[in-house]
């Protein structure tokens, strides 16, 4: 497995793939790798022939008092998953290589960054807009993989993407459930056993909402207040629970009625670390309903 640190000999490296014929498939992380990165792995690997994984907790989407100095980093084990997966190169630089002296550019994104996660975490989705472009301006990729776990992530570099013509095909992959339904995520290594199991009212509370969203339910605060139900008794705080249009994340008031489409999304600290989860309501399998989810879900933007 290659590691490349310095970004002008990752470039070359995808320029050679390039040259080579190869199509060039990135799958961007902060490492931590676990299941779903190991998944966004194979479906790259389904259409792209070179395959590579950046590696970079990106200082500039943290705030003051986030977890940037204990984000779990385990570069040695992560190679392993990505070899494992099919990748073929990492990149891996360090916070200067990527905002050396002089760096002033940033990439605002408008509507979407502003509401769900962007409302708490001020400069969060300029710092990932920013990381990204910089990582698409360095390899070229024809296509980069993002887990929809950050659905509101994944609609951001959709829109600059779209938004900046980048020639890149945006591909959004499934969440990843551990077999009792909690999403996969890096912070999961946060979570005590009393906090991992407390933890389980996130799937639950999503379930219970798009069960009654299955069943005919369209009040959004009714579909909010069953999954607040599940989560409120075992959370320190709650950021917020919201159903949000599925394209621009507009959030719907607790009197509207949702589309037959609709995201519900909610950020939670439960044990010390702030879990995110979601899905789209009429569109994604329940999460406490296994035998609904399929291999390989995917959603594609040119
Ligand atoms: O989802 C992540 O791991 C990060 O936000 C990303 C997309 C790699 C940008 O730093």
């Amino acid at each position: 497995m290659e590691i490349w640190r310095a970004p002008l000999d990752f470039r070359r490296a995808c320029d050679e793939a390039r040259q080579r014929g190869a199509r060039v498939g990135l799958v961007p992380t902060m490492g931590a790798l676990h299941r779903g990165h190991q998944t966004l792995i194979e479906e790259a690997r389904k259409h792209a022939d070179f395959i590579v994984v950046s590696i970079f907790v990106n200082p500039t989407q943290f705030g003051p008092n986030e977890d940037f100095a204990r984000y779990p980093r385990d570069l040695e084990g992560d190679a392993k998953k990505c070899a494992e997966a099919g990748a073929h190169g990492i990149f891996a630089p360090a916070p200067a290589d990527m905002y050396p002296p002089g760096d002033e550019t940033r990439v605002h994104v408008g509507a979407t960054a502003a509401g769900l996660c962007g409302a708490h975490r001020p400069g969060h989705f300029e710092g990932v807009a920013t990381v990204v472009t910089k990582l698409f301006a360095l390899v070229g990729p024809a296509i980069a993989l993002f887990g929809r776990k950050d659905y509101q992530q994944l609609k951001v570099i959709e829109r600059f993407t779209r938004d900046l013509f980048l020639p890149v095909e945006v591909v959004g992959v499934r969440t990843v459930r551990e077999p009792d339904g909690l999403a996969m995520s890096s912070r999961n290594a946060y979570l005590s056993a009393e906090a991992r199991a407390q933890a389980l009212a996130i799937p639950q509370g999503l379930s219970a909402a798009a069960r009654a969203f299955a069943a005919g339910e369209r009040r959004a605060g009714m579909l909010t207040a069953l999954a607040r139900g599940h989560v409120a008794p075992v959370a320190s705080s709650i950021d917020y629970v919201d159903v949000a249009d599925a394209d621009t994340l507009t959030v719907l008031g607790p009197e509207e009625h949702t589309p037959d489409r609709v995201l519900l999304a909610l950020a939670v600290r439960i044990g010390g670390a702030r879990l995110i989860d979601n899905m789209v309501l009429g569109e994604d399998p329940i999460p406490l309903d296994t035998t609904a989810a399929k291999e390989g879900d995917e959603e594609r933007h040119a």
